[in-house]
C-alpha cells in the first residue's frame, strides 16, 4: 500500500526529514485551542501526517494524538519517533476512508497532503477525492471541532518557491493538483462545515534553513523535498540544473534569489484554512 499520488514517498522518506520542517505550528495550536475543550485534553488527527514532524511539535500540547499514514516508508520514520509517547498512535490507512469512529476527534490537520487527493482518471475541476476527504473529516470530528488544511494557493506556488521559475512546466501541471483555495472554501462549505478563516505564515519556509541554498537544486535530496521537481521531465530538470550551475558560475545566483523572495516575502508559501463542525 504505497503507490499513491505522483510522488515516490518510499524513497523519499529515507531524507524527508532532511529537507522539510513543520510551519505554522502556532496557527494549528490556536487553531485547536478555539475549540470547547482545553488542548491538554483533546484528541487530534493528523491525517496524512508523513513522518510525523507536526505531532513531534504538538504533542507535548495536545492531549492525544492520530496519525494516520497510507505510506510504509513515512509511516516508519514517524514510529521510530514516538516509541516513548502513550499519547501518540500512528496507523496505516487512506484519508479517503478513515479508520475512525464517529464524533471522536476534537481537531484533524492535513499539512501538505490535499494536492495528493486527485485521481488520474479525474479531468473535472472538482476535486472529488478532496471532497471525499472532507466528508470523512466531518464524520469523525466532534460537534464543534475543526479542521484545518494546509495546502498552497496558485500564488504562492508560483512565487513562494524561489526554483519554482525554473521549471515552469512542472509548477503548470502540480498547480493543477493544487485545488484553489476558493474551491476548497467552497467544497468545505457544501459538506456543511461553517467557515472559520484562513491564515498565512510568511515569517517562515517549508525548507528550513536551507530553503536559499544556492545549489540546493543541484542535490537530489534537496529536490526531493518538494515533489513538484519530480512531475519535471528529465530534459526540464536538465534545463534548470544548467542554469542554477551558470548562476552560481557567474555569481548571479544572489541577485536572482533576493528578486525571488522579494515574492515570496509578501504572500508566503502555505495558506491554512479552517472551517468547524458546525
Ligand atoms: C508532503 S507529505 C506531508 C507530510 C506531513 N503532513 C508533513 O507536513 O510533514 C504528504 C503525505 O501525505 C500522504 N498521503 C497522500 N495521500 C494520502 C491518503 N489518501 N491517505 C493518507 N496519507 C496520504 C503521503 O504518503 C505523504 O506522506
Amino acid at each position: 500500500m504505497n503507490k499513491l499520488g505522483f510522488e515516490n514517498y518510499q524513497e523519499t522518506s529515507k531524507s524527508y526529514d532532511t529537507t522539510r520542517v513543520p510551519i505554522g505550528t502556532e496557527i494549528l495550536l490556536g487553531c485547536f485551542a478555539s475549540t470547547p475543550r482545553p488542548l491538554s485534553e483533546q484528541i487530534v488527527l493528523d491525517g496524512g501526517c508523513g513522518t510525523g514532524n507536526y505531532i513531534e511539535v504538538l504533542k507535548s500540547k495536545v492531549g492525544t494524538i492520530y496519525g494516520l499514514e497510507f505510506n510504509e516508508g513515512m509511516l516508519r520514520q514517524g514510529q521510530q519517533k514516538f516509541t516513548r509517547d502513550a499519547n501518540i498512535h500512528l496507523t496505516q490507512g487512506n484519508l479517503l476512508n478513515l479508520p475512525y469512529e464517529k464524533n471522536y476527534f476534537d481537531g484533524m490537520m492535513s499539512n501538505q497532503v490535499i494536492h495528493h487527493l486527485v485521481s488520474e482518471e479525474d479531468n473535472s475541476d472538482k476535486f472529488l477525492l478532496l471532497a471525499q476527504m472532507m466528508q470523512e473529516a466531518y464524520r469523525v470530528l466532534r460537534p464543534q471541532g475543526i479542521l484545518v488544511l494546509n495546502s498552497c494557493s496558485q500564488k504562492q506556488l508560483f512565487d513562494g518557491f524561489w526554483w519554482a521559475d525554473l521549471i515552469p512546466q512542472a509548477m503548470q501541471r502540480v498547480a493543477k493538483r493544487f485545488p484553489p483555495l476558493e474551491t476548497i472554501t467552497s467544497l468545505l462549505a457544501e459538506i456543511g462545515f461553517q467557515e472559520g478563516g484562513q491564515i498565512v505564515p510568511v515569517d517562515a519556509v517549508l525548507q528550513g534553513n536551507n530553503y536559499l541554498e544556492p545549489e540546493g537544486p543541484l542535490n537530489k535530496a534537496y529536490r526531493d523535498g518538494d515533489s513538484t521537481w519530480s512531475l519535471a521531465t528529465e530534459a526540464e530538470l536538465e534545463q534548470a540544473l544548467e542554469r542554477v550551475r551558470n548562476m552560481n558560475a557567474d555569481g548571479s545566483i544572489k541577485q536572482y534569489l533576493e528578486k525571488r523572495e522579494n515574492l515570496r516575502r509578501h504572500i508566503g508559501q502555505t495558506t491554512f484554512i479552517y472551517a468547524y463542525k458546525g
